[in-house]
């Protein structure tokens, strides 16, 4: 008993910001970056996808309509016209005026003081995305304080394959909606570092098997009460949140 308590102990488990702070402020703006380090975030999560221009920012959907005053895809605005979106007046008044940041900005002005749960978000979109933020890693020497100060992470497999072979030393990640059977865990094993299943996937049998495959888990998203107190029963690595005070 006395040795399993201790094991349990050591045992720490990441707390990842869903968007920044998503359910308290406007996802992937800096606000949310700022609040969810405030409410002792490890890590932030951010999503990334490409500019008609060809600059890397940092947007969930692949639309603008719904986090900001604009309609119409990401990759057809420019960096200059997407940062000129207001992205805060959709989620509430008081957020007039937060913007849509940069991939560079987000990297200087967080990368020192949090981990970065990276997401390409349909990478298939943006052929050359992997190598895009490849080089503004390397640019600024990251990882700078370990291994897993930067994760990437995407539902996309062959992306993930392609950024592992790009920068062995940075973790990958596949994020999955389904339980994935054992050969697809061994396969996913053979390039990425973590397996993220959803959080209405996760049992025992799966979280031991991505154990057992060397690999880590990261599972999302919790918004409710309901969902952090089922994920509270497994061994996972890391839990990304709306809601971080929920997993606290
Ligand atoms: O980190 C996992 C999560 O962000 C994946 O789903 O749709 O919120 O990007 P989504
Ligand atoms: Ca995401």
């Amino acid at each position: 008993f006395g040795i399993k308590k201790m094991a349990n102990s050591t045992h720490k488990m990441k707390k990842i910001g869903h968007r920044g702070a998503a359910g308290y402020c406007p996802e992937n703006t800096f606000p949310s970056y700022d609040r969810a380090i405030e409410m002792g975030a490890d890590y932030l999560e951010i999503d990334v996808q490409l500019s008609k221009d060809g600059k890397l920012v940092v947007i969930h959907d692949s639309l603008v309509d719904r986090t900001t005053d604009h309609k119409g895809k990401v990759s057809n605005f420019t960096f200059d016209e997407l940062r000129s979106m207001d992205a805060g007046s959709w989620y509430s008044p008081k957020f007039r005026g937060a913007c849509i940041p940069s991939f560079e900005e987000v990297l200087d002005k967080y990368a020192d003081r949090v981990g970065l749960l990276i997401e390409l978000k349909k990478p298939s979109l943006y052929p050359g995305i992997e190598k895009m933020v490849a080089k503004e890693l390397k640019k600024r020497n990251l990882p700078t304080k370990g291994k897993d100060q930067i994760i990437m992470q995407s539902f996309e497999t062959d992306s993930m394959q392609r950024f592992h072979e790009l920068m062995p030393e940075i973790p990958v990640a596949i994020l999955i909606n389904y339980p994935p059977d054992k050969i697809e865990i061994k396969n996913i094993a053979e390039y990425a570092s973590y397996l993220n299943p959803k959080w209405t996937v996760v049992n025992k049998r799966l979280i031991d098997l991505i154990h057992s495959n060397g690999m880590k888990a990261i599972s999302w998203t919790v918004r409710s009460k309901k969902e952090a107190e089922k994920l509270k029963h497994y061994p996972l690595d890391g839990i990304v949140a709306d809601y971080l005070d929920l997993i606290d």
